[in-house]
C-alpha cells in the first residue's frame, strides 16, 4: 500500500509540483490532496491539472485564533487520511496543538542552510552576512520553529552580484531536487539526512 501524502501550500506550489511529478512508478507515495490556506492560491489550479484533489481553508476569517483555523485544517485532512504532511511553501506558523497531532509526520521546505536563517527573509539575510554559500533544508516539522530534524540540504554558491531574488530562484531549483528525494526516502522509513552536492 502506498503512503498517503498531504501537501499543503500558501502559493504557486511549484515544490507541491515538484512533489507530485515525483510520486509515479513505484514510488511508494502518492499524493492524495493538496490543501491551501489561501484560494487564490496559483498552486490549486495546478494542482487540479495534475488531477489531485485540492481544497482551501482560508485562515482570515479565523482572525486571531489559530487553533480554530488549524481544527478546520485538521478535520478536512482527516477526510484524506494523509501518512504524510509536507509543507511546500506553507506560511502560516503551526501550533503545537497541530505539531502534537502530526509530528513525526509532517516535513517541511525551509531556503537557509539550518541551523542558519531560521524564519524569513533568508537569502537577504545570508548576502547581508557575507556568506559564500545558501541552500535549501528539509526538516521534520516540530514546535521548535524551523528547529527540527534535518533529513536533507542541498548547497549552492552565493554569487557576488547576487540579489535576494537571483538567489532564491538558483535556491529553489535545488528545493525542487531535494524534496521528493527526501520525500521519497521517508516514505521507505529512511530518516537518514541526505546531502545533495
Ligand atoms: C520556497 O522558497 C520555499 O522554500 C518556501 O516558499 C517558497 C515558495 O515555494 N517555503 P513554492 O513555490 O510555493 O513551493
Amino acid at each position: 500500500m502506498k503512503k498517503r501524502v498531504a501537501i499543503l501550500i500558501s502559493g504557486g506550489g511549484s515544490n507541491m509540483v515538484a512533489l507530485v511529478n515525483s510520486m509515479t512508478g513505484d514510488h511508494p507515495a502518492r499524493p492524495v490532496l493538496v490543501l491551501s490556506n489561501n484560494p487564490q492560491a496559483g498552486g490549486i489550479e495546478k494542482a487540479r491539472d495534475l488531477g489531485v484533489e485540492t481544497s482551501a481553508i482560508d485562515h482570515r476569517p479565523f482572525g486571531r485564533d489559530r487553533e480554530a483555523f488549524e481544527a478546520a485544517l485538521h478535520a478536512r485532512l482527516m477526510e484524506a487520511k494523509p501518512d504524510i504532511l509536507a509543507l511546500a511553501g506553507f506560511m502560516r506558523v503551526l501550533t503545537p496543538w497541530f505539531i502534537e497531532r502530526w509530528q513525526g509526520r509532517m516535513l517541511n521546505i525551509h531556503p537557509s542552510l539550518l541551523p542558519r536563517y531560521k524564519g524569513l527573509d533568508t537569502h537577504a539575510r545570508a548576502i547581508a552576512a557575507g556568506d559564500r554559500e545558501a541552500g535549501c533544508s528539509v526538516h521534520e516539522v516540530t514546535a521548535d520553529l524551523d528547529g527540527g530534524p534535518v533529513l536533507g540540504q542541498a548547497r549552492v554558491p552565493i554569487l557576488p552580484d547576487d540579489t535576494p531574488e537571483s538567489l532564491a530562484e538558483r535556491v529553489l531549483v535545488q528545493e525542487h531536487r531535494l524534496y521528493p528525494m527526501v520525500l521519497e526516502r521517508f516514505a521507505r522509513g529512511n530518516r537518514t539526512r541526505v546531502d545533495l552536492p
